[in-house]
Parts: C-alpha cells; sequence; structure tokens
C-alpha cells in the first residue's frame, strides 16, 4: 500500500513521512521510504548522518537504467529511449514485488531507521512538470507504475511542496494521499485548493493537521473539514529533540502522536487498490502526456506503448515475471 505526504513547505511532510515510517517499522511491517521532495531530508529525519544520506544513490541520476529495466522484454518497448515517465507496463515489463533482493532496490534503496530508503536527489521546479522527459519524479512515478505491492507492505512517499505534486500523474498513484497543514485558514486554503486539483482523479485525499497549539484547533479544524480530517498532531518534544541531532528512542514519542499515527495506518490498511482502475488511470496520464509532449519528443505515437488486456496486479506477477525479477 502507498502513501504520500504532501503539503506545503515547512508543514511537517519530512518530518511525519519519517514518523510514519518509523511506525510501520516498529509493527514490524515492511517499508520503503522514498524521498520525492525538492529538498532532500528524509533521509535526516530517519535519523541518517548527512554523509549517509548524500550516500543514498540518486534514482533521477540513472533514470535510463531505470527505464531498461522496468521495460524488461516488453516488445512494445525496444528501447530505453522510448520509455517515458508514464509509460504503463505491459506483457514482458519487469514488475517489480518489494523484494529487498530486487536489482533496483539493491541499486537504490540504503537502510535507514530500520526500513529501506530511495530518493529522488535534489531538483528543480521546474523539474516536476509535465514534459520533463527525464525527471526526477518521474523516476519515481515510472518506479510506482511497475511496482506489485500488496496490503501489508508499505511505500512511503515524501512529495514535492505545495501544488507542485499535481503537476504530473504521481500523485494518482497512491492508496492515500495525506496533506500535512497547520491549523490555520491558510492551511484549510491550500487543502481546498488541493482538492480542487485532484477533482475528477480518483485520489483519496486526507488531512493530517500538524503543530496545533490546543483542542480548539481541533474543533474548528473538524468544522472546516469534517471528516476529511485525518487526525492532529500537536508540537512534539520528540521531534524538536532528533532535530537537534538527539537520537531519542521511538518509543519515547508522545503517546497521542503514536495514536494519530495509528490512524493514518487505519485509514491506509482499510484500502484495496482497484487495480484495474488504478491501471485505466496509469493508461490516461501516459496518452495525454503522449499528446502534451511525448509524441512530438519520440516522434512516434506512444499511444502504441500501450498493452491493450494488460493490468499489472498481483495476477500479473506470472512465474515468468517473478522469476524475471528476482533474477534481475
Ligand atoms: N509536530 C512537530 N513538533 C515539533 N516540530 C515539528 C513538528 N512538525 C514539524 N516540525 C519541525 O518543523 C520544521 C519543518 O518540518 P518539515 O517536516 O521539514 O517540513 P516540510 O517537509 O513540510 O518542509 C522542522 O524543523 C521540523 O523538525
Ligand atoms: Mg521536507
Amino acid at each position: 500500500m502507498r502513501i504520500a505526504f504532501v503539503g506545503k513547505g515547512g508543514s511537517g511532510k519530512t518530518t511525519m513521512s519519517a514518523l510514519f515510517t518509523r511506525h510501520l517499522v516498529a509493527l514490524g511491517r515492511p517499508v520503503l521510504a522514498i524521498d520525492a521532495d525538492i529538498n532532500q531530508h528524509l533521509g535526516q529525519a530517519l535519523g541518517l548522518e548527512d554523509t549517509q544520506a548524500a550516500a543514498v544513490p540518486p534514482l533521477g541520476a540513472d533514470v535510463a537504467w531505470i527505464a531498461d529495466h522496468l521495460r524488461g522484454t516488453n516488445p512494445l518497448l525496444p528501447s530505453a529511449d522510448a520509455v517515458i515517465k508514464t509509460t504503463p507496463p505491459g506483457r514482458g515489463s519487469r514488475l517489480l514485488r518489494l523484494d529487498p533482493g530486487e536489482e533496483l532496490h539493491r541499486r537504490f534503496a540504503r537502510p535507514a531507521a530500520g526500513a529501506a530508503l530511495m530518493a529522488t536527489g535534489e531538483f528543480e521546479p521546474e523539474d516536476i512538470g509535465v514534459s520533463c522527459y527525464h525527471s526526477k519524479t518521474g523516476a519515481v512515478e515510472l518506479y510506482l507504475n511497475h511496482l506489485i505491492d500488496g496490503q501489508g507492505e508499505y511505500v512511503v512517499v515524501d512529495m514535492t511542496a505545495g501544488a507542485d505534486a499535481f503537476a504530473s500523474g504521481l500523485f494518482t498513484r497512491f492508496d492515500l494521499v495525506v496533506l500535512v497543514s497547520e491549523p490555520t485558514r491558510r492551511g484549510v486554503g491550500v487543502y481546498r485548493q488541493f482538492r480542487d486539483h485532484a477533482d475528477g482523479h480518483r485520489v483519496r485525499l486526507r488531512v493530517l493537521a500538524n503543530k496545533l497549539a490546543g483542542q480548539d484547533d481541533v474543533t474548528w479544524l473538524r468544522g472546516e473539514l469534517g471528516s476529511a480530517l485525518l487526525g492532529a498532531v500537536g508540537q512534539s518534544a520528540w521531534v524538536r529533540a532528533a532535530e537537534r541531532g538527539a537520537t531519542p528512542d521511538f518509543g519515547e514519542l508522545e503517546p497521542h502522536i503514536r495514536r494519530e499515527l495509528a490512524t493514518v495506518l487505519a485509514e491506509l490498511d482499510g484500502l484495496a487498490r482497484d487495480w484495474d482502475a488504478y491501471h485505466r488511470d496509469t493508461v490516461d496520464f501516459h496518452l495525454r502526456n503522449a499528446r502534451a509532449w511525448g509524441n512530438r519528443s519520440a516522434g512516434a505515437d506512444l499511444a502504441g506503448q500501450v498493452d491493450p488486456g494488460f493490468v499489472p496486479g498481483p495476477a500479473a506477477l506470472t512465474p515468468v515475471a517473478e522469476a524475471a525479477g528476482v533474477a534481475g
């Protein structure tokens, strides 16, 4: 299952991504955390030293390898050059499970706080839009499009700040998108803006309020957001201590924050992915990108990359595809 944390810079996306990751680890669940924010801080928030965080190989630096790996033996994709970030998997594509032994994970994932961590590498706001061929978030989009994850295993993505998150199809790749927001009118405004962007797409958007001052904040937020409000987190001495370089034990995190994390997890665990609908979105975004820039850039009609009748999901993990995934 996949969850993304989005929101304005400074709202606490990275903090909540890291806490949620640690919560999953504490429960013994397998988790891959992906830093897909412009400024890369998830490694530090997961307790890595700066040098260790900098040593996580950036996905964005190796998009061609990723494209080549994922296209596998898909006859509709004769070369890595043909693959754009929205290219959907088809028969012959390499479908990945959340398996640490898989070559892509061996290459890019590094241990952090008991989880696996991958990172896009730092990027510029211009990297996010619709038309970037080798964009860094594009590497994540392509990766997620080929990932067959199931219940009880998790991908946690720390996303780009602001509405930029909606500039690509990436935001439709998650089971749950959590907007981290401060308990202010402005924060609620950001939620409404995000909701409008998500409108017409199959996106489950919920708000996790952060940096609450008191119970009044919760009452007010509940009135403004209704059932979209998933939880509310107050100031955390644990987070402040961790931010200053102490390494407090996760068991010492404030109990009220643990409860909010449990609520987020319960929401995520209550969902089941509809692979057919999910794949329709994959194809829809691909055709849009093809028309907007891909066809021009490739000099070919990229609609031809869609394998009709193919839908990814556990059933598509045939013994052959699985063997290919494990053997790399
Ligand atoms: N609940 C909290 N309690 C204390 N400090 C927090 C809390 N949430 C976030 N912070 C602090 O606020 C700052 C911004 O948080 P961060 O997660 O980096 O935001 P973002 O990733 O959205 O830009 C960081 O210094 C972080 O330690
Ligand atoms: Mg951040």
